[in-house]
């Protein structure tokens, strides 16, 4: 599966990316605020630390002005995709927007009825939001597994990738990846978390403190 961070701080892209496993990187408008800067801006900036897919946002609302937006944003970088929110405008520009080859990823994904409609108008990746499914009561995993099948059915729809998004925990990305998911877009805090386990610092401090027995102190 791969690996794209969730965000629009610097410092965090090239601190994961410094760990060998990053594959892309996904904003929106929210990310981008908090940062309090804006999204050309900053998916240039991000382009120069990773070598992979970068989601930029649209905020246009009508689908000529999203192909205007969308082609604007994507002439930025190579790597640069075009996030569009699902709905019927959404459709038309993916659809224009693909036939141009700009990459579109389809965000705000909630069913799959969604997804099968802009894998069809040819969005190259498409991001069901578990977390929020969760937050909801509803389940978000289950929406992605039946997202996977649908698209899996079609030879016609397997350039489209299916991005887990709005990850809220580690058993979220591994479910993600269970079901055979193409990608994972995780927050920071998550990926840190995904590192980590009680058990394994306690094994470093206790082979440590049994080298320091023999041979002294240790770098
Ligand atoms: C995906 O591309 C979105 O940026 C993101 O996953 C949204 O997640 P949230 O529900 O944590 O805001």
């Amino acid at each position: 599966m791969k690996i794209f961070i969730d965000t629009a701080n610097l410092d965090m892209i090239r601190e994961i990316n410094s760990w060998g496993i990053l594959d892309g990187v996904t904003t929106n408008p929210s990310l981008i605020a908090k940062e309090n800067t804006d999204t050309p801006t900053r998916v240039r900036e991000i382009a120069k630390i990773v070598d992979g897919p970068i989601s930029a946002e649209c905020m246009a609302t009508d689908w000529e002005q999203m192909v205007t937006e969308g082609e604007k944003l994507a002439a930025i970088h190579p790597n640069i995709n075009v996030k569009l929110p699902m709905c019927v405008d959404s459709l038309k520009a993916t659809k224009i927007l693909a036939d141009k080859g700009i990459r579109v990823n389809m965000t705000l994904i909630f069913s799959s009825s969604q997804a099968l409609l802009a894998a069809k108008a040819g969005a190259r990746y498409v991001s069901p939001f578990i977390g929020r499914l969760d937050d909801i009561g509803a389940h978000g995993t289950d929406t992605l597994a039946e997202i996977l099948q649908i698209l899996r059915n079609y030879d016609q729809l397997s350039d489209t990738e299916v991005i887990a998004a709005s990850i809220r925990n580690p058993t979220h990305v591994l479910e993600a990846a269970e079901l055979g998911c193409d990608i994972a877009t995780i927050p920071y805090n998550i990926l840190k978390l995904m590192v980590s386990h009680p058990k394994t610092d306690e094994g470093i401090a206790k082979f440590k403190a049994d080298y320091e027995k023999v041979n002294g102190p240790s770098q």
